[in-house]
């Protein structure tokens, strides 16, 4: 069994009108000092930990290979298919340990307020902004997300659409729905010995690079940074110079102020006459007023757009003048290919994403492992094993000010410690330390000790044990 936290502090623990943690430490740890001051803090009921214990609440129908995956290990799992809001949300997240969302249930400062018990939250999508991550992390909750897992649906999305815009499949499809038979196969392209400039070349740029090749086309990049070219593509010094030598340019870089309008008027006219341009990155990445007459002057012989400056928040007749005056003007554009942010959402996408964030959330329940969280340092030390009796992992989430580590190895030190590490972001510091050889009284101990720091956070502390496994 492996073990979660313990420690929230209960409504009846009376944290001492302390001396300051300095004055604490500094007195060390002679025995009459301890007589004096630990009894002061009541002892907390530590009890064995059981998988069963942990509530986590799943919303917005997350996949079922996350629901699988964690009822698996034994916690108890409820789970809705529709998001909840206001009253009700707080009323579900009231006691629950972990909470599973997409992007409609929004978790600000005032629900989580009322999430006596979270550890952590777990988004089966790739944004987070649904989420207050700056206060999660002051109330020591860890976030996870799922960033990459929908890479290979993405750039399948673009090589169909390079196809497209090379046959005008958009326009003859549109054309056949309107009952029109038009033959005619003027300015139409195979693919096969033309150039791709892919910009941005992460995990969708690189995916994208291998399908590409593999399809015959040239492939070359531009990153901000050098990277290992796969295959035969090659990386080029500047965007001026991919933009001058592409047939189709594609944009795979994240939102940041030098990808605002990182295609303008300017970069537009540099690229080929008849080239096409691929937006499914971000929507602020091209100026579309400037697109518009790179297309109506034909300069342009195509695009295709996934995302967009600013994207309706529901289903429905909403692809509007309401949104921008551009709305209209792309709409009225032959071969540009229209697609409401979809580049990402395909079944294969939304099981990995299941399996990446609860794999993640069963990691840091069981071992406090904190990689691929969104709001915390990335910590984590290897996995406790059957073998390690006696063992127990202490997570200290603690505001980062100087000399806190010194007080925390200070209690630390009179045990035997294996291993630990530290790592801060921002006011946020997160240590994990595996202890040996130790005993349960020990435990309780080590765990009132680390209690009465003041830099400690809501949902500061965890232990986690093979045999010594306690919550409260
Ligand atoms: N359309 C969709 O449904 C969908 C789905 C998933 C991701 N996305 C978006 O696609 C984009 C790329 O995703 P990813 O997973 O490949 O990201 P990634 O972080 O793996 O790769 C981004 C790459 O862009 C590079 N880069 C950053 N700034 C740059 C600049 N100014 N010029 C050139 N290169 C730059 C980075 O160095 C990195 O190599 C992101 O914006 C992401 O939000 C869209």
């Amino acid at each position: 069994m492996t073990i979660p936290r313990d420690i929230v502090p209960g409504s009846n623990t009376v944290v001492p009108s302390t001396p300051s943690p300095t004055a604490f430490f500094n007195a060390g740890t002679s025995p009459s000092y301890e007589a004096n001051y630990f009894p002061a803090v009541p002892k907390k009921q530590l009890k064995p930990f059981n998988t069963g214990d942990i509530k986590i609440l799943l919303l917005e129908d997350v996949n079922c290979t996350a629901r699988e995956l964690l009822q698996k290990e034994g916690y108890q799992v409820e789970f809705h298919t529709t998001s909840f809001r206001d009253i009700e949300l707080i009323e579900k997240i009231r006691d629950v340990h972990v909470i599973g969302i997409r992007s409609k249930t929004r978790l600000t400062a005032s629900v989580l307020d009322h999430a006596k018990n979270l550890l952590a939250i777990g988004c089966f999508c790739i944004g987070t902004n649904q989420v207050d991550l700056g206060y999660a992390a002051k109330r020591g909750i860890t976030v996870f997300n799922s960033p990459f897992s929908n890479s290979r649906s993405v750039a399948e999305l673009v090589i169909a659409e390079v196809i497209m815009l090379a046959r005008r499949i958009g326009d003859k499809s549109m054309e056949m729905h309107f009952g029109t038979w038009q033959k005619a196969s003027t300015r139409c392209c195979e693919i096969r010995g033309k150039v791709l400039g892919i910009v941005g070349y992460g995990h969708i740029g690189s995916q994208l690079s291998v399908l590409a090749e593999s399809m015959g086309m040239s492939v070359l990049f531009y990153d901000i940074i050098p990277l290992m070219a796969i295959g035969k593509a090659r990386q080029v010094k500047n965007l001026s110079e991919l933009l001058v030598l592409s047939d189709f340019v594609t944009l795979h870089v994240p939102e940041t102020q030098e990808t605002r309008d990182l295609i303008g008027y300017a970069e537009l006219k540099a690229m080929k006459q008849g080239s096409c341009l691929i937006n499914a990155s971000r929507g602020c990445s091209v100026d579309l007023q400037a697109l518009c007459e790179a297309m109506r002057s034909g300069h342009l012989a195509g695009a295709a757009l996934d995302v967009f400056p600013r994207e309706p928040s529901a289903d429905g007749p909403y692809f509007n003048e309401d949104l921008g005056r551009w709305v209209r003007e792309i709409r009225d554009l032959p071969n540009i290919i229209l697609t409401p942010h979809i580049g990402g959402s395909t079944k294969e996408a939304q099981e990995a994403i299941g399996t990446e964030v609860g794999g993640a959330l069963v990691r840091y329940i069981n071992f406090g492992c904190t990689i691929g969280a969104v709001n915390m340092p990335e910590v984590t030390l290897r996995n406790l094993a059957a073998p390690d009796e006696s063992h127990l992992r202490v997570i200290f989430i603690h505001r980062n000010r100087p000399g806190v580590l010194r007080q925390v190895n200070d209690i630390l030190g009179d045990h035997n410690v294996d291993m630990q590490m530290s790592d801060s972001r921002g006011d946020i510091a997160y240590m994990m330390a595996d202890i040996s050889k130790v005993d349960l009284a020990e435990v309780h101990a080590l765990y009132n000790k680390l209690e009465i720091l003041s830099c400690k956070i809501p949902n500061f502390l965890m232990s986690f044990g093979i045999s010594l496994g306690l919550s409260h």
